[in-house]
């Protein structure tokens, strides 16, 4: 069988599974998803079940386009440039509900806003177009957990739940997706790949996130948290640590420096490497980790965030 032709099989088999109500590992450019059904209330049931989630937080509704978004959410002139600009692309707009049985009231939590995002990785493009709807898809992490970027990670955290699983290869990204509420005033509820300021050459100012946790449960602290204790901006690791380097800042330790998360101090290549990196060092058997100072300019901001939430530092 010729590459292609399996490919047009998986995705008609995945699409098959998530019809019949099913899971689905899900490749995207950011990191790897859980998808389902957006408007089967038990298979959302079940994903939140699969996650272990402690309280139900909304998902993401993945389209196919933009079309596909208007249908289920209400675009004003700033989502419109946004998605024109960045889509399909890493970044996620929570805007007003326009459909509120295409997502259902499990996947949005009960809240009028729905949060929409149009994946650029060409697997989860062709699953949600042979779908023909939107798809939630959390990251495929239980919860707490640091995301998935391959899939033999993802079928590790979620596996079990899931009635397939698609191979897309290592994320591209490998850090979640940059969201970005415009319900009044346009807030910055996660930062990603989408920068802070590529956002602001668009729509003007971000105002920051409201401190109610429960308009963006994603951030609660200590999430994203490896087993290991972490400490941040360390440039002297102590002995029994795995040091997760950047840059050129040298590792102090005896031997070869274990990991380093971009040698040439690339943004891009730190926060790939991040999350299959931490799940190493819980591997390594240290007592900990310690990460080397990350600048927090452009997409450092994102790893910052994802660094602190890992360590429970985030308030
Ligand atoms: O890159 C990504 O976005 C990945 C891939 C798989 O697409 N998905 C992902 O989903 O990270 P999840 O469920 O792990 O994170 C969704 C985030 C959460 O922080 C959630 O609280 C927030 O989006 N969110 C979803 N709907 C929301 C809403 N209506 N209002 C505010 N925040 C919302
Ligand atoms: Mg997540």
């Amino acid at each position: 069988m010729d590459q292609a032709a399996d490919i047009a099989g998986q995705i008609k088999q995945a699409a098959a599974a998530l019809k019949a109500g099913g899971l689905v590992i899900l490749p995207t450019e950011t990191v790897y998803g859980l998808a389902a059904d957006a408007a089967d209330a038990r298979a959302v049931a079940a994903v939140y079940a699969a996650k272990g989630r402690p309280s139900f937080n909304p998902l993401i509704a993945h389209v196919a386009d933009v079309a596909m978004a208007r249908r289920i959410a209400r675009f004003d002139a700033r989502a419109e440039q946004l998605a024109a600009r960045f889509w399909p692309g890493p970044l996620t707009l929570v805007l007003p509900v326009a459909d509120e049985v295409a997502v259902c009231d499990l996947a949005r939590a009960g809240l009028d806003s729905v949060a929409v995002r149009s994946p650029a990785h060409p697997l989860a493009h062709a699953l949600i177009e042979a779908f023909g709807g939107p798809l939630v898809a959390p990251s495929a992490n239980r919860s707490g957990r640091p995301s998935p970027t391959t899939v033999a990670d993802a079928i590790d955290e979620t596996g079990a739940a899931a009635a397939f699983a698609l191979d897309g290869g290592p994320c591209a990204i490998g850090l979640e997706s940059t969201v970005v509420a415009l319900l009044d005033e346009a807030r910055l509820l996660r930062p990603g790949a989408v920068t802070r300021a590529q956002i602001e050459a668009l729509i003007g100012p971000l105002s920051e996130a409201q401190a109610d946790a429960r308009r963006s449960p994603g951030r609660l602290a200590r999430h994203y948290a490896p087993n290991l204790p972490l400490r941040l901006n360390v440039t002297e690791p102590r002995a029994n640590e795995v040091w997760l380097g950047f840059g050129s800042i040298r590792w102090a330790g005896d031997g070869a420096e274990p990991f380093n998360l971009s040698r040439d101090g690339d943004l891009a290549e730190a926060a790939a490497n991040l999350f299959a990196y931490l799940r190493a060092a819980d591997r390594s058997g240290a007592a900990g980790i310690a990460v080397a100072p990350i600048p927090d300019t452009g997409l450092g901001e994102a790893i910052n965030d994802r660094l602190r939430r890992a360590a429970g530092y985030v308030g």
